[in-house]
């Protein structure tokens, strides 16, 4: 409840830049971290982690031995986490400086980027921009999970999105629909 309330209060203050209404549910985060197979990921990145929903289920799911850290644009959200989730590394910055953070844990590339990112209500240059990086990042055969709400996937800009990603990735499957506000499913993208 806290969490959600949390949410909402940010929402309000930034409704552009969270693109959204309420956090992702149980049943989402427990689908995309599913999709994203991190017993064989060594190196996983999470963007947008807002509240902290995915987050919590990336942890569980994932090996004591692999390096995680997220990037989070919002202060409330990065201060929220570092009392929630003591044990995740989040920095305070943009997705798009993704590149940078990966060098700093000494990395070149990451084999998972789980993002909550509000694709909706980024302009299609920055979209294109962003994918661009995620797809750098990633090692060949990695993972890309990203969610997006439906029916708005029908939408002009739903389509636009899925172009994007079926021009760069290798393969992307669309899992089923699951229970969310609203209603929400998961892009699988493999480079
Ligand atoms: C739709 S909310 C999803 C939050 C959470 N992952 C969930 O599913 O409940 C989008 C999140 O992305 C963050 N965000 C928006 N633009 C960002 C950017 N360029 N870089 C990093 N985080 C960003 C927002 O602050 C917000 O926390």
């Amino acid at each position: 409840m806290r969490e959600s309330i949390n949410f909402l209060s940010q929402v309000i203050k930034n409704p552009a830049k969270i693109g959204a209404i309420a956090p992702s549910s149980k049943g989402l985060a427990e689908l995309i971290v599913q999709e994203a197979q991190l017993q064989d990921a060594k190196v996983i990145v999470e963007l947008g982690p807002g509240t902290g929903v995915f987050t919590r289920a990336i942890l569980e799911a994932m090996s004591p031995e692999s390096d995680y850290f997220a990037l989070e644009i919002n202060r409330n959200f990065v201060e929220t986490l570092e009392f929630t989730h003591p044990e995740a590394t989040v920095y305070h910055d943009s997705a798009e400086a993704i590149g940078e953070y990966l060098k700093k844990h000494g990395h070149e590339k990451c084999d998972r980027i789980i993002s909550g990112l509000p694709w909706a209500a980024f302009e299609f240059e920055q979209q294109q921009s962003l994918i661009a990086k995620i797809h750098d990042s990633l090692v060949d055969g990695g993972l890309f999970l990203t969610f997006a709400y439906f029916p708005l996937n029908h939408l002009p800009n739903g389509r636009s999105f899925y172009e994007l990603l079926s021009g760069k990735f290798t393969s992307v499957q669309k899992t089923d629909t699951v229970s969310n506000l609203p209603p929400a499913f998961v892009y699988v993208c493999e480079k």
